[in-house]
């Protein structure tokens, strides 16, 4: 075979991973004068490799996740109350196999969006289904579709093996259905053991109100909260620190 028809050929087998670093590898292999085994072997985790990213990018692009956040840069300092050891825990992903839930409660802009938003970007690293919300719209969102539309959006958000509801009650009230929807959502994943990740500026007390039924908070924290993580965040707004800072800099470029 040429080289066209090596390549051809390849790419009829699917095998678009040794297509793309073939020509590179013959030339190593000749280089470095590689055994058989050795240029083999290379060509083989290229394969590998570029299966294993694509499978990433094909979870990520169906987690809902616009960003990769990471704790790299989080700056723990800033507020040193915040639960770094119960962060570093979650983000270990036990939970998930454990089926258990993890609740970020506290005050805004304290980073409970970002760790959870990096528990689940980890969580497709790790090779989790993963599926983020925006809690407020996708609940609204649900109240408006038809009956067959909800039924559809229920068991698609019972299928991923963690489901992050992200900013719960930023919006206050939400409407009735979907409520319902949050219900059935705990309800389901609970007899599935399948992870939930809330994140909240509402301490649970209020939950009734919000949710406008007293029985039905009772019965979502009941199923939420048996095996869960809680993870208080206390402190000072992040936000405002760089508020702060981007006005510091717009009064020095005055
Ligand atoms: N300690 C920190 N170090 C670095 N960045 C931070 C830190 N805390 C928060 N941030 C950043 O500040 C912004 C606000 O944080 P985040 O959205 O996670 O807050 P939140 O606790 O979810 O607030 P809210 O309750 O209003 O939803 C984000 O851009 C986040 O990346
Ligand atoms: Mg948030």
């Amino acid at each position: 075979m040429t080289m066209t028809e090596i390549d051809r050929t390849l790419r009829e087998l699917r095998l678009s991973g040794i297509s793309a670093t073939l020509e590179t590898r013959i030339v190593q292999a000749q280089a470095c004068e590689q055994s058989f085994i050795e240029t083999f072997s290379l060509i083989l985790q290229d394969e590998l490799d570029r299966r294993r990213s694509r499978l990433i990018d094909r979870r990520y692009a169906k987690s809902g996740l616009d960003e990769r956040v990471t704790l790299n840069d989080f700056d723990w300092r800033f507020n040193p109350k915040l639960p770094r050891q119960a962060s570093f825990e979650l983000l270990t992903l036990k939970f998930i196999a454990e089926g258990a839930n993890a609740l970020l409660i506290g005050k805004p802009g304290t980073g409970k969006s970002h760790i959870a938003k990096a528990l689940a970007y980890q969580a497709t690293l790790q090779g989790h289904q993963v599926r983020y919300l925006e809690a407020d719209d996708a609940l609204a969102q649900y109240s408006l579709g038809t009956a067959d539309e909800q039924q559809k959006i229920l068991r698609t958000l019972l299928e991923p093996d963690v489901l992050i509801l992200d900013d719960l009650f930023l919006a206050r009230r939400i409407a009735p259905v979907g409520a319902e929807l949050l219900q059935a959502l705990v309800h389901q994943r609970y007899k599935r053991r399948r992870s939930i990740v809330v994140t909240s500026n509402r301490v649970v007390q209020d939950w009734a109100k919000y949710l406008g039924d007293t029985t039905m908070s009772g019965t979502i924290l009941d199923r939420l909260m048996h095996r869960c993580a809680l993870l208080e965040f206390e402190g000072k707004s992040y936000r405002l620190k760089e508020a702060a800072a981007r006005l510091a800099r717009s009064s020095t470029d005055d």
